[in-house]
């Protein structure tokens, strides 16, 4: 029990403990009392990047949004990288957080994009073509060990790819980075759930999944979980719901050390309340 909880302290995966031992250890920031406006107006972003062809659904657009002004607002910084660009869909949305001194790499097998869209973008990109797995030994990876604040993973799906892809998080992402995994529970693409699993439960790494959707897995450092899973849990319905989503639903049924990632999905006609099963789960609610 002792050896758990000191564990716990150390990863800061433990629950119990105190606020300021976290953050001691892991330098986590603290949260803001009151989030900041975002960079852009969320309008803005979208309008860019719903006039692009692509993926990516309105609820995922609303969700990155808010997660990138929260990451901004505890002060984090560093490059965004996202591999499977397409025609620029997520990029777009992504490029409304990235600062002028941020680098913004997107990595594609092919150029689908236009110049014409790349210029577009709040902050210009740097276009690489080649694949994830190329991009894993070339120089600007190197460059990038653990500096990236965001990265988004949208390429093949295929399952060594995405186990490939899963090392390379681990070595790129900043101490409060986030990694984004597109398609993560889309059973179409459903070697993608055990790539992910493979990685995370028999290989040495940090990272631990905070929340999903039923797009994405959001994926942070260990030490961060409670950040972001605090985020989650007490500010991340109200961001939506600034963005124009007043119908989303948040669930967690598991608290477990080794795993208690949260669950948000859009509310289903006739459900009411905004957390899934509070008379059984309520104690999932109380704390990241
Ligand atoms: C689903 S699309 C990306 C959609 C895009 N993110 C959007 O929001 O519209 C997948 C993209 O991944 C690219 N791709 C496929 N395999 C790849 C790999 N191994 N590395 C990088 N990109 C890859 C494809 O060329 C394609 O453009």
């Amino acid at each position: 029990m002792m050896l758990r909880r000191l564990v716990g302290l150390l990863t800061g995966t433990s629950s119990s403990a105190p606020d300021d031992v976290r953050r001691q250890v892991a330098n986590v920031p603290a949260r803001p009392a009151q989030m900041p406006p975002p960079r852009m107006p969320f309008e803005k972003a979208f309008k860019l990047a719903d006039g692009i062809e692509g993926m990516m659904s309105t609820f995922s657009m609303e969700l990155m949004d808010s997660l990138l002004s929260f990451q901004e607002a505890l002060g984090i910084a560093g490059p965004v990288l996202e591999f499977g660009v397409y025609k620029g869909r997520s990029a777009a949305l992504i490029s409304a957080h990235v600062l002028p001194e941020e680098r913004f790499i997107l990595v594609d097998v092919h150029k689908y994009i236009s110049d014409e869209t790349l210029q577009s973008m709040f902050r210009i990109p740097e276009f690489t073509l080649g694949s994830s797995e190329d991009f894993a030994s070339s120089a600007t990876a190197v460059e990038l060990h653990r500096k990236v604040r965001f990265m988004h993973v949208d390429s093949s799906h295929a399952y060594r790819t995405t186990l490939a892809e899963m090392r390379l998080a681990e070595q790129l992402l900043a101490d409060g980075g986030i990694l984004c995994l597109d398609d993560f529970a889309n059973l179409h693409y459903s070697q993608v759930l055990p790539a992910v699993y493979k990685f995370l439960y028999t290989e040495k790494h940090d990272l631990c999944v905070f929340l999903v959707t039923n797009a994405k897995a959001y994926l942070c450092r260990s030490a961060y979980f409670d950040a972001y899973a605090g985020f989650v849990l007490d500010g991340l319905q109200d961001e939506m719901r600034a963005r124009g989503n007043a119908e989303t639903m948040l669930a967690r049924t598991d608290a477990d050390v080794d795993y208690r990632a949260f669950y948000l999905r859009p509310r289903s006609p006739g459900e009411a309340g905004d957390r899934y099963g509070p008379e059984l789960y309520g104690s999932h609610y109380a704390a990241p």
